[in-house]
């Protein structure tokens, strides 16, 4: 039997982190240049449930029955069995590689488990479709950040830009004009766990004022969404710094992704705002062609590790459901 394969892309956050998890609207697209794969290749002569799990990037190379119940693919696999009603998986190899930064904001781990469960669920001859492989991950990410609104897992099984409000469908977004986005890691890594917590723990001691940011990003997220759609694209930029400002008065800002932010528009950039969680991770800069060496070349002089490049392309394509 040929190996199985499949994966899924990074994710970037155009604008609504954290105000998302409290019913605000947010729109994120996939970073397709980074992508997590998954491999699964059978094993007829092994025994029921030897699941060889190959993962060089976080150095795992084990069975699964070997893996503690709370390590996340260790759930991920339990999850599956539980949803496929399986009394057992057939003995295979499954190899996990990703070019996605680990805990940086891209949606890394949401990455690996769509890879792995479309990759293991066509391996079974149980294929799952978008919805299942999406509540599945989503499954998996509250078991281990308490609180995701869900965006990760849908923009990541999807791999389309979407508005995204927490609980109710997304909405595929539909830009009128190509965007180019430049996303720059600060190399600082952080848990979006630990940075949704703490951004709980403020809301709870002073809920107004939070409230009140909240909204105000809620707000500024359905003016990008009008403009990505109707125009004029030009007032996105401002719209995106603005978001960044919000995001410093919830606390999720950090002086390296500050630092970067400031010189993506000093070096022309139309806006640019830290993306994901934040403490760590990524900034984004929308920036356009004119702007674009001199803008890598001034992330890279404010101390980023890594840039990616990504496109937001005018589409006309149907949901897949
Ligand atoms: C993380 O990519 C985005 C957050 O809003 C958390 C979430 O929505 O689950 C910070």
């Amino acid at each position: 039997m040929p190996a199985i394969s499949a994966q899924a892309p990074g994710k970037t956050i155009l604008c609504g982190e954290h105000a998302v998890v409290y019913g605000q609207p947010a729109i994120a697209i996939p970073v397709t240049q980074v992508q997590a794969r998954a491999v699964v290749t059978a094993n007829p002569r092994g025994a029921a449930n030897q699941i060889h799990i190959i993962a060089p990037d976080i150095q795992l190379d084990d069975y699964l029955e070997n893996l503690a119940e709370s390590h996340p693919i260790k759930r991920l696999f339990t999850s599956l069995r539980h949803s496929l009603n399986l009394s057992h998986f057939p003995a295979f190899d499954l190899r996990i590689t990703s070019t996605i930064p680990i805990a940086g904001g891209m949606g890394s781990g949401a990455a690996v488990s769509v890879a792995v469960l479309r990759a293991v669920s066509q391996f079974l001859g149980h294929p799952m479709n978008n919805e299942q492989i999406s509540s599945l991950t989503f499954e998996v990410e509250k078991s281990y950040h308490g609180t995701p609104s869900g965006i990760d897992n849908t923009v990541i099984t999807y791999a389309r830009p979407i508005f995204f409000i927490r609980g109710q469908p997304f909405e595929t977004l539909h830009a009128i004009h190509p965007l180019t986005f430049l996303i720059a890691d600060s190399g600082v890594r952080s848990e979006t766990a630990t940075v949704v917590g703490d951004v709980r723990q403020a809301w709870k001691k002073n809920p107004e004022h939070y409230e009140a940011l909240f909204h105000a990003i809620g707000t500024l997220t359905v003016q990008v969404r009008r403009r990505l759609e109707r125009g004029p694209t030009e007032e996105i930029g401002g719209f995106l710094t603005a978001n960044h400002q919000l995001l410093q008065e919830l606390g999720v800002s950090s002086p390296e992704l500050d630092r970067l932010v400031n010189a993506a528009l000093a070096a022309g950039a139309q806006g640019a705002k830290l993306t994901g969680a934040g403490r760590g991770g990524n900034i984004l800069a929308l920036v356009g062609e004119d702007k674009m060496a001199s803008v890598s070349q001034a992330l890279r002089d404010a101390g980023a590790v890594n840039l990616y490049q990504t496109n937001l392309m005018p589409s006309h394509d149907e949901v897949e459901k």
